[in-house]
């Protein structure tokens, strides 16, 4: 069941997403740029919709960095519906926005429609994120005709990543930027109201985000999009063995988690965890109680 957001002030919704396209305005006055990050369940939904952010992200990389999966190919569409739920419960300003799995929009454009829809009304999403560029226009286009904001993704998309042949920067060649740059306006033609640019030099994230009028969401796309993307696990400090050079660290959660646990480990071997403070007490009568030689004949 979907947990409708609560439009009051403040709620970040796509209009106001899409007024913060820098270029938006005749005014020379620069907009905040857009803030999003990845979320999978409730406490870190809370945490980050507190914390100011505008729109959180389901993202499929839930299959790398929470369910221990080799890339994000295996992740299914009823997980995502699983974490969306989550992460909506924990939501009351941010724009909420789900990702469609690989496989969940590429058997049909009824079957992707339905998924799509089942994200808004049992996940409570208010938008759904679409990789790929050109060749998503007619579904991009059908379901903004269905009500359904689309966020677009092109550059790196890690679903083509067996298309792709690894985790490489896009558009270095002029021919692969032509490309880029067609993909990023098809996305904004077909109706989406904001595109993710990830992995791209930032020249190009720069001349891409002056071309359109929906805002650019970077992500290893430099400082000149309209908005900011990172994996929250990343940027906290908790995903195990490479990580991009685009993925800034803002604190060490694995160090402080390993301190906290190993302390635990050792408080309860000492016998000082849980402390006489930290116990429940007996009451008179059950004092009482067990004054009374037990009931249960000992083993002798
Ligand atoms: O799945 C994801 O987290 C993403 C972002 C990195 C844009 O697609």
């Amino acid at each position: 069941m979907s947990v409708a957001p609560r439009v009051s002030d403040g709620k970040v919704t796509v209009p106001a997403i899409l007024s913060r396209k820098s270029l938006s305005s005749a005014s020379s006055q620069s907009k905040p740029k857009i803030t999003c990050l990845t979320a999978y369940d409730f406490p870190m939904a809370r945490l980050l919709d507190e914390a100011g952010v505008d729109m959180l992200l389901v993202g499929d990389s839930v299959g790398m960095v929470v369910l221990g999966y080799d890339s994000t190919l295996p992740v299914t569409f009823d997980e995502i519906l699983h974490h969306t739920r989550a992460v909506r419960r924990g939501t009351r300003r941010a724009l909420v926005v789900a990702d469609m799995p690989y496989g969940s929009f590429h058997v049909s454009i009824e079957e992707s429609v339905r998924n799509a829809v089942r994200l808004i009304k049992e996940g409570g999403a208010e938008a759904v994120k679409i990789e790929g560029g050109e060749r998503r226009i007619e579904l991009i286009a059908r379901l903004v005709e269905a009500e359904i904001p689309v966020m677009g993704h092109v550059g790196l998309t890690p679903q083509s990543i067996h298309a792709l042949g690894g985790f490489h920067v896009q558009g270095k060649t002029a021919e692969a930027a032509r490309q880029l740059e067609r993909d990023a306006r098809a996305v904004e033609s077909a109706g989406a109201f904001s595109v993710v640019l990830e992995s791209v030099p930032r020249d190009l994230a720069a001349r891409i985000t002056q071309k359109l009028h929906i805002p650019t969401i970077g992500i290893g796309a430099g400082p000149d999009c309209d908005g900011q993307v990172l994996v929250i696990h990343d940027l906290l400090g908790l995903t195990q063995g490479h990580k991009p050079k685009f993925a800034r660290q803002y604190a060490d959660l694995s160090g402080e988690i390993s301190r906290a646990v190993s302390s635990y480990c050792e408080d309860v071997h000492a016998g000082t965890f849980p402390s006489d403070a930290e116990s429940f007490h007996s009451t008179a009568e059950l004092r009482d109680y067990l004054r009374t030689p037990a009931l249960i004949k000992q083993r002798t």
